[in-house]
């Protein structure tokens, strides 16, 4: 499917996060210093949209809800909702679900819009 516009540059700043619908993906985009990163948009554990306090740290992405971790770069698990009280079923879930990597984009920019390569 190639290149899609995700968004301007000028609309995204330092720290921020914004989810966004690109080319009938739910995506997450987010800038860590002078790059951009693009995720899809809900946990892999219990599909929570990660831009509603997701947390960027040491170039990994944290939900808040369970607190499952995946690396920046590559999407690579990290820790598997190590905290899922909340809902009470959370726990249950983290034990039966499947363990998933998350999905991450190419991204670069061309006309000071930042674009995202979907396949
Ligand atoms: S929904 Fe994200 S860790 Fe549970």
């Amino acid at each position: 499917m190639g290149w899609h516009v995700a968004i301007k540059q000028s609309k995204l700043k330092p720290g921020k996060k914004k989810m966004l619908s690109v080319a009938k993906e739910i995506v997450l985009i987010g800038q860590i210093e002078d790059r951009y990163f693009v995720t899809e948009a809900l946990c892999r554990h219990m599909r929570w949209p990660l831009a509603y306090g997701g947390k960027v740290k040491d170039d990994c992405i944290r939900c808040p809800l369970h607190q499952t971790t995946h690396k920046i770069d590559n999407g690579e698990l990290v820790e598997w909702s190590p905290f899922p009280l909340f809902p009470p079923y959370g726990k249950l879930v983290g034990k039966m679900s499947k363990q998933k990597d998350l999905k991450i984009y190419e991204t670069r920019i061309k006309d000071g819009n930042i674009e995202i390569r979907i396949d």
